[in-house]
């Protein structure tokens, strides 16, 4: 199964009650939510408040990917206000396998999140711990930027880690993601599919529409 995670990083946040409406009523379950502490990654994007505030007006899977260094000091922070599965940096904890643990013991799904550049051989020990790989097709901080194509063959060497382990752990993929490029990323085996600039806009439910008629074809 494939699943599309819009990033509400690109959505109107003056009107975030009613996109994540929209999102529900095109078919999408999970949505992405960008996290960002203007350290580990330039820009700040929003923090806990918002979150609580989504979380009461929308039932949607909440898949939060936090930009921050040492994002083991928000866990219960994150759990607390709706977070249903956390992605940390390798690159932004000191203590990984720790981090990771904080995040199962409190009964959600946990991910590691690896910049462009990040070798997979910082996942050799975790591997069998989390649920996803986040691998970042664009250095993160901004929505909007170009699909990295050395990415596709990252993705593929992943996919060959896992399938060799015999894991059940799927492969998440963000930034540049778009519908000319979306099928070049499931072939090299990625299932997770964070979307941003090119789900949001004037026509939000012809994109979501666009991108789920091409992975119930997959
Ligand atoms: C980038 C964020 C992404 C971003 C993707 O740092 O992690 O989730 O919203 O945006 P697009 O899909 O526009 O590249
Ligand atoms: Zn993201």
């Amino acid at each position: 199964m494939i699943t599309l995670l819009p990033s509400v990083l690109s959505a109107d946040f003056a009107n975030l009650g009613n996109e994540l409406d929209t999102l529900k009523k095109s078919g999408v379950t999970e949505v992405h939510i960008d996290v960002m502490d203007g350290m580990f990654v330039p820009s700040i994007s929003f923090g806990m408040p918002v979150i609580a505030s989504m979380r009461k007006v929308s039932d949607l899977t909440f898949d939060v990917h936090m930009m921050v260094e040492e994002p083991g000091r928000y866990i219960d922070d994150m759990v607390k206000v709706g977070a249903d599965a956390i992605g940390v940096h390798a690159e932004a904890c000191k203590h990984l396998d720790r981090t990771i643990m904080q995040i199962k013991d409190a009964g959600k799904k946990a991910y590691v999140v690896l910049n462009p550049a990040t070798p997979l051989s910082v996942l050799d020990y975790v591997l069998d711990k989390i649920d996803y790989v986040l691998l970042m097709t664009v250095n993160p901080g901004f929505g909007g930027q170009s699909y990295i194509p050395q990415m596709t063959e990252k993705i593929r060497d992943l996919r060959r880690k896992i399938d060799a382990r015999g894991l059940d752990v799927e492969i998440q993929v963000d930034g540049g993601i778009k519908l000319n490029n979306v099928e070049t990323v499931i072939d090299a085996g990625a299932s997770r599919i964070v979307a941003g600039s090119s789900v949001f806009g004037d026509h939000t439910e012809e994109q979501i529409a666009a991108f789920l008629k091409i992975f119930a074809e997959k």
